[in-house]
């Protein structure tokens, strides 16, 4: 569905993408992981369009869309959840998940997709009047990934969804991610939180200063010792090792 070949993007004269290459086949759960300032949210936005490679090939469903405007790429069935918090806090609920269908002009259309999307995320029923600026993090993430659906698109790409959030609501999160891919959409993930990235993941790869440094299975990334050292917080498991040794010197 989505084929990223040797882009190339930056921001200024320097590069950031040095020749990306990733693949994501419809229906699937693809997670980026890497470290912080590698390239991760760049990649997004080439996808997106909010920054327009320099070099190589964004390439959506056979068609190249790597100079399309941000707008063209969303009627394509693009949409982009950033990382920071998007959501208009004055407006309610209910009036931030209509926003996503800006571009809809069939108001019949609007009003079943909304019924459509509060099925599937309860919480925009639930609290429809609320101000969206007074409900907790990890509801307003639900919100936003709500809000995304209201285009019906294909292809999602998800900036660090669970960044911020309590234990709890990060369980949410994942569980909604996977509910979005059994329900059809594809998934392009940008996770920090790299252990449950890969968890929901079907496929991953890890971005390194630029370029795709290792791709595999979520699974199998989860089992490779050298992401499990760089990547999955290894050192919190050595320290209940050592702990444990502690326990049976004492
Ligand atoms: N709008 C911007 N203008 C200039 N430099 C930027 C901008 N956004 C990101 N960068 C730089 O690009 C690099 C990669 O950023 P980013 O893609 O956000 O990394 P990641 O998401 O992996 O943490 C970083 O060095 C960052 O400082
Ligand atoms: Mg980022």
């Amino acid at each position: 569905m989505l084929e990223l070949n040797g882009v190339t993007a930056g921001y200024g004269a320097g590069l950031i993408l040095k020749g990306v290459d990733l693949s994501v086949a419809s229906g699937e759960i693809v997670c980026l992981i890497g470290p912080n300032g590698a390239g991760k949210s760049t990649v997004l936005k080439t996808v997106s369009g909010l920054l327009r490679p320099k070099g190589g090939s964004v390439t959506f469903k056979g068609e190249s869309i790597g100079r399309l405007s941000p707008k063209e790429r969303l009627t394509r069935g693009i949409v982009h959840v950033p990382q920071d918090r998007s959501l208009f806090p004055a407006m309610s609920v209910w009036e931030n998940v209509v926003m996503g269908a800006f571009i809809l002009s069939d108001q019949n259309l609007v009003r079943q997709r909304v019924e459509e999307v509060a099925e599937m995320f309860p919480i925009v029923a639930r609290r429809r009047s609320a101000s969206a600026g007074s409900l907790s993090g990890g509801e307003q993430k639900q919100v936003e990934l709500a809000r995304s659906l209201m285009l019906d698109p294909a292809l999602i790409l998800l900036d660090e969804p669970s960044i911020g959030l309590d234990p709890k609501s990060r369980t949410s999160v994942f569980a909604s991610i996977a509910a979005l891919a059994e329900s059809g959409r594809t998934v392009l993930l940008v996770e920090q939180n790299a252990r449950s990235g890969l968890a929901v993941a079907h496929r991953a790869a890890v971005l390194e200063a630029g370029v795709v440094a290792l791709t595999g299975t979520g699974e199998g990334l989860l089992n490779d010792p050298e992401v499990a050292r760089l990547y999955l917080g290894a050192s919190a498991r050595s320290g209940v090792q050592q702990s444990e040794t502690l326990a049976a010197a004492i």
